[in-house]
């Protein structure tokens, strides 16, 4: 782990010095200020997370979504605080420069601001992360306030909140009308106001997320928002071709994983089956 720096000066990783200072919740404050835009990828594994982090990714988020791309459900809702601490756990151990962020999943925080608070403070002591991630408007403000007051950071989520898929019952693009439009800007205002520094909005018009964006202090890191936000997120299955059960259009693909990862399976069994594998100088 290499020291913080108490300046708030942190270089994009292409300016980066030899110590490759840590990301915190400040840096990213300072990325927005520069005009630098956030770079951010989710994980659920060691491997993974060692991976993005050295390729210099500024946020690591322990997305929920581990319930679609690792557990194979249909949605996050079903995902537990014990799961999401045993992932949080190892990405962390893989992490040496991002900012480890965990979501905490659905109904870990929405009784009441004690269960939120205990369920939060869990993921920070427990797993080691730096920061959680929670879904919703003004309503979880005191909540939010709450898990700040005692020094853990708060990140928001609005727009599409995948934790209340059965109270939408569609995954399309959130905030379209001139209301919804308007709570967004209404609950992006309270989740700052209560103190979370910075917000994922997620499936949104790209200019209400410009806007939202501009409009506020803290960062904004968007998915399927556009190229306004001040940075930007995805799911790193989806990115890499890995999870293809469906492709929305935000999601732009950096490699075919899924299929070179099958074409080395494949020739694997063919090499045992025909006895090619292993060599005589494979073995001993
Ligand atoms: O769970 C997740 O992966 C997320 C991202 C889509 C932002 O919340």
């Amino acid at each position: 782990m290499t020291v913080p720096d108490d300046s708030g000066e942190q270089p994009r990783e292409q300016e980066r010095d030899a110590r490759g200072r840590k990301v915190t919740t400040r840096s990213l404050s300072t990325l927005k200020a520069r005009g630098q835009r956030i770079t951010a990828l989710t994980a659920y594994d060691f491997l993974l997370a060692q991976l993005i982090d050295q390729a210099g990714v500024d946020v690591i988020l322990v997305g929920d979504s581990a319930g679609m791309v690792v557990q194979g459900l249909d949605t996050t809702v079903s995902v537990t605080m014990d799961q999401m601490v045993y992932h949080a756990t190892v990405v962390a151990r893989g992490v040496e420069r991002a900012l480890v962020v965990a979501d905490l999943p659905f109904m870990s925080y929405q009784v009441n601001a004690d269960e939120a608070l205990r369920n939060a403070g869990r993921m920070i002591q427990t797993a080691g992360v730096e920061a959680v991630k929670l879904e919703g408007g003004a309503r979880l403000a005191p909540t939010i306030r709450r898990i700040v007051d005692v020094g853990i950071p708060v990140m928001g989520h609005l727009g599409l909140t995948p934790q209340s898929i059965h109270k939408f019952g569609t995954y399309q693009v959130r905030a379209t009308t001139v209301e919804e439009a308007d709570e967004l800007r209404r609950d992006a205002r309270a989740l700052q106001d209560a103190g979370c520094f910075a917000l994922v909005v997620e499936k949104v018009p790209a200019e209400l997320a410009r806007e939202v964006s501009q409009s506020l202090s803290i960062p904004v890191i968007g998915i399927g928002a556009g190229a306004g936000c001040d940075g930007q997120i995805l799911v790193t299955a989806d990115m890499l071709g890995l999870y293809t059960r469906f492709h929305p259009r935000f999601v732009r693909r950096y490699g075919e994983l899924g299929r070179a990862i099958s074409d080395c399976l494949r020739r694997y069994a063919a090499d045992v089956r025909s006895g090619e594998f292993p060599s005589p100088g494979e073995s001993y």
